[in-house]
């Protein structure tokens, strides 16, 4: 593991350009649920049954009451110590950050230039797109009506993420595919399962970057990248930096 992280280390500290993709084991020690983790179960349903446009037309209040919960859960948490070295490193080393999360944590750590792949769970947006795509932030804890309706046309609203079987955002998949021509590009706390995100590694390879992934487990990235560190997030990264 030391020997994994010196490499690491001294990868980081000579290159010019850095990417790290991030995922829901980055936030997992602020109290943020993993996706795919036990504690990623809200009352007996998989996000994937969620996390559907067809699920919200199907149910948009139960939908919602699992956006509610999750946005709970979140309002309570900090920043921790991986997304305060990601942050520095956005700042300090033009780091670029790509993450799966909707959180807002990277954001509220002060990442600089941010891709948010995934959206934001403090954003909503009209179901009816009555006015385009553009989403509104609505940060209330809890939200006073559920489901959330759009304040210009009335129809439902939806939380701005994005969902399973909807494409992302086309400027962030420039931006997410650019980041991939980069010197060092981590994979950090990502179960690596989800596409295009996932692809993103494999991506940096092929155009030279030196891969590592940070996290508590093996995962289909683990055998793609150059060097696997399998540890905690929050303790890796500030040892990585810690070395500079
Ligand atoms: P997952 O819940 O799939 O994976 C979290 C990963 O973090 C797992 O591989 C864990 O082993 C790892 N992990 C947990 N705690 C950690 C820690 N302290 N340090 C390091 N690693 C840790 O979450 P994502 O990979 O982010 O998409 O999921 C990808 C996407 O699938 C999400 O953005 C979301 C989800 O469904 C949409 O909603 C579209």
């Amino acid at each position: 593991m030391d020997e994994a992280i010196a490499t690491v280390s001294a990868r980081l500290r000579n290159a010019s350009r850095i990417t790290i993709l991030t995922g829901a084991g980055v936030s997992a020690a602020s109290g943020v649920p993993t996706f795919r983790g036990a504690d990623g179960l809200w009352r007996e349903y998989r996000p994937e049954e969620l996390a559907t446009p067809e699920a919200f037309v199907r149910d948009p209040q139960l939908v919602w009451e699992w956006y509610a919960w999750r946005r709970e859960k979140i309002a309570g948490c900090q920043p921790n110590a991986a997304h305060d070295v990601i942050a520095a490193w956005s700042r300090e080393r033009g780091a670029r950050v790509l993450t799966q999360n909707v959180d807002d944590l990277h954001l509220r750590a002060g990442t600089e230039g941010l891709v948010r792949m995934h959206g934001s769970i403090w954003e909503i947006s009209c179901w009816n797109e009555c006015r385009g795509l553009a989403p509104w932030r609505d940060a209330r804890v809890p939200l006073p009506e559920l489901p959330v309706r759009c304040p210009h046309c009335h129809g439902l609203a939806r939380p701005a993420v994005v969902w399973f079987g909807e494409a992302l955002r086309d400027e962030d998949v420039l931006a997410a595919v650019e980041a991939t021509a980069c010197d060092v590009f981590l994979t950090v706390g990502t179960s690596a399962v989800v596409y295009p995100a996932a692809g993103l590694v494999q991506r940096a390879k092929a155009q030279g970057a030196f891969t590592a992934e940070i996290n508590l487990e093996p995962t289909p990235a683990s055998s793609a990248v150059d060097v696997a560190i399998h540890g905690p997030a929050e303790d890796i990264l500030p040892a990585l930096g810690g070395r500079w």
